[in-house]
């Protein structure tokens, strides 16, 4: 494969505004393995149908020992009668994330969203999803979509060790149900190829039908070289980034990632001609892209991996 492939296409045009905040009740909470919850929440019927890649601010009822919301993936959607109910994969990890796995069946949680850009699965090529512990959730909503698109998919999931392969059980079933492939990495070889997933990569790229199109979701070490594997390999690729947040709307500029040095040649020439074209905080930051906004899926051009923490 050549490494040729430039950075020409321009960002998408920045999405329409679809977001709001709403209550919504807590349906299911359980334990998923792992280390990990699995929380379904019921929100009202006419709220806007999250896209894979698309995350919502999940906000608690007071009294709260946090007082910002969390920032969480949405792992899957479904629209029933009078509602609708979305689900997210989520580590307790703090505070926040702790009382959020402490809340029972019934309890209030505000919800805003669909925030941020998701992942651009109308690509033509062969997609190729690759996930890092619990992204494997949001990616499999890709899944779900592409198969609903016709489309089927190749789907690389890695670990350290087999027991960290977060949903293993349901990603195998619902990979074939949707007649994809499932590809296991893990770094101990206790489960699938032993090594991570640049290795496992490398060995099932060069049977795939050109051109490859990754999205990817994961721990930032994992899509740093996912990305720099893209560029090297003329191939695509849509990370799925994270930052820590406050408004995820693009607001409070408390989420930046630095930007490339094509993109940010890009963003000065879209603002050269602006009527706002003295107020960066206003018609976007040459430097830095907000993750919230312009995220939090970027194509691998579009950012400094060398700057990216
Ligand atoms: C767009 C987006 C989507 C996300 N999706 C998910 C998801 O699907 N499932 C999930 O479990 N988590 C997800 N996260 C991370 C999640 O928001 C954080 O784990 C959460 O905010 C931590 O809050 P806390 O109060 O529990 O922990 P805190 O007390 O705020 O922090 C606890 C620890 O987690 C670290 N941390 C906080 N925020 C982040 C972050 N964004 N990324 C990495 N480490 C962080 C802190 O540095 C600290 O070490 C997402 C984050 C973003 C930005
Ligand atoms: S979280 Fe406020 S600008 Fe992104």
């Amino acid at each position: 494969m050549s490494g040729t492939l430039s950075h020409t296409r321009p960002a998408a045009p920045a999405p329409t505004r679809t977001w709001r905040q709403v209550a919504s009740r807590v349906r299911e909470q359980r334990d998923y393995g792992a280390g990990h919850h699995w929380l379904s929440l019921d929100l009202p019927a006419d709220f806007t149908s999250p896209v894979p890649g698309q995350f919502v601010q999940l906000l608690l009822d007071f009294p709260s020992p946090v007082l910002l919301p969390r920032p969480m993936s949405v792992a899957s959607v479904e629209k029933r009668v009078k509602r609708l109910t979305v689900g997210f994969l989520y580590g307790p990890v703090g505070a926040g994330t702790r009382a959020l796995a402490r809340l029972a069946r019934g309890a209030t949680v505000h919800v805003t969203g669909p925030l941020g850009r998701g992942y651009p699965l109308e690509e033509p090529g062969t997609p190729l999803l690759v996930a890092g512990g619990r992204g494997v959730a949001p990616l499999l909503m890709a899944a779900g979509e592409l198969a609903h698109r016709r489309r089927r998919c190749e789907f690389v999931f890695g670990a350290r060790t087999a027991s960290l392969l977060v949903g293993l059980d349901e990603a195998r079933e619902r990979l074939t149900r949707h007649r994809s492939r499932l590809h296991i990495a893990t770094d101990d070889g206790s489960r699938g190829y032993r090594g991570n997933v640049l290795g496992l990569l490398d060995r099932i790229a060069p049977r795939l039908e050109r051109p490859l199109v990754l999205h990817a979701c994961g721990p930032h070490a994992m899509l740093a070289a996912v990305a720099r594997w893209a560029m090297a390999n003329g191939a695509r690729a849509h990370l799925a980034m994270e930052s820590v947040m406050a408004c995820g709307t693009g607001v409070c500029r408390g989420c930046p990632l630095p930007r490339s040095e094509s993109a940010r040649a890009r963003v000065r020439a879209e603002g050269a001609g602006h009527s706002l074209a003295g107020v960066a905080a206003l018609r976007g930051n040459p430097e830095w892209a907000m993750c919230c906004t312009d995220g939090p899926v970027f194509e691998a051009r579009e950012l400094d991996w060398e700057r990216v923490e």
